[in-house]
């Protein structure tokens, strides 16, 4: 698999969501058994079938793939990445070389519209793979400030679905974000088939969130409602996920930020067996004594004064 972003272990929990035993093989790449529906995950680009791995060299892919057997029919077409610009390879002499051992096994090559991809990924180890899925690299379509209703502080809709990922989203869940703001993440659950229902305090947001829910979405439901006492049964949904207001968010309707997130996570848990939870803080100890175990941390830098702190709770 050859990862998105720049920060592996939070592509590696992503790619969790949908495979099994993924491991980090090199910065950018990684490797896992069973895959099911790769092409909903944020931060992974491609998945390939994987071939055998090497030193980052060129003759050492020429020599992998001339010791690998290609059970393959049809045309073939090479492509070469520099994964993050690390290796600082030639791709094209890459794909030249790789390209002439297919042809002197009798592969045609078509560059157009290629039966079978043959991708070789550099980066401190090479990787070499008939390509299965690239994942549609469409976010940027639904940037917040696109969507009919938009607010400062939405969330970015890659970061957004890597989230509901994490949460659970599929079409056999039901996920909540109590408190959902524009709606950022309930449309990239909801993209992926998820059951979406969203709650928040404001009025603005629940009325703006459910006009950006249906420019995207078939059915979901999105109520005002306070996310220390929300109007679900117990363990009513699969999983939850939600952005915490941010410090100068912080005095909403005069109660401490502290208050409104170790209560919201109490909460939550009523609701729901597993949480992600962003903040611009870290909120273990409040989700420790909300009842959670921090399963995982991922402290993800945005800019200069804003790092989100993202707690994957169990
Ligand atoms: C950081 S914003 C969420 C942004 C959202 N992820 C997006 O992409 O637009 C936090 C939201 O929590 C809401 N909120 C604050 N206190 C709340 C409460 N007690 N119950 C429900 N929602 C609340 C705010 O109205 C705000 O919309």
């Amino acid at each position: 698999m050859e990862l998105a972003g720049d920060d592996d272990d939070f592509a590696v929990r992503e790619a969790e969501s949908r495979c099994s035993a993924v491991e980090l093989l090199a910065p950018g790449l990684a490797t896992a058994r069973g895959v099911v529906r790769p092409e909903t995950l944020a931060y992974t680009r491609r998945i390939c079938r994987l071939l055998g791995t090497c030193d980052p060299s060129v003759d050492d892919a020429v020599a992998l793939l001339d010791a690998a057997s290609t059970d393959r029919t049809g045309t073939v077409a090479v492509r070469a990445r520099d994964v993050r610009g690390l290796t600082g390879v030639d791709t094209q002499a890459v794909e030249r070389r790789l390209g002439s051992v297919l042809v002197d096994r009798g592969f045609e090559v078509d560059l157009d519209d290629p039966d079978n991809t043959l991708v070789a990924l550099f980066s401190e180890t090479a990787a070499l793979g008939w390509l299965e899925t690239e994942t549609p690299r469409d976010f940027t379509a639904r940037q917040p400030t696109d969507k009919p209703f938009f607010q400062p502080g939405s969330m970015d809709p890659m970061d957004a679905r890597a989230l509901a990922n994490i949460a659970g989203a599929s079409p056999d869940a039901r996920l909540l974000d109590p408190m959902c703001g524009t709606g950022g993440i309930l449309v990239e659950a909801g993209l992926v088939g998820t059951d979406v229902v969203g709650v928040d305090a404001q009025r603005k947001m629940v009325e703006g969130a459910r006009e950006n829910l249906a420019h995207y979405l078939d059915s979901f439901a999105v109520v005002r409602g306070d996310a220390t006492r929300l109007p679900f049964a117990d363990g009513g949904f699969d999983g939850a996920v939600f952005d915490a207001p941010y410090g100068r968010q912080s005095k909403v309707e005069g109660v401490s930020l502290e208050s409104l997130v170790g209560d919201a996570l109490r909460e939550v848990r009523r609701v729901a067996d597993r949480a992600v939870v962003v903040g611009d803080r870290s909120w273990n100890d409040a989700a420790e004594a909300a009842g959670w175990t921090v399963e995982s941390r991922f402290d993800r830098r945005v800019h200069r004064s804003l790092t989100r702190y993202v707690h994957v709770l169990v």
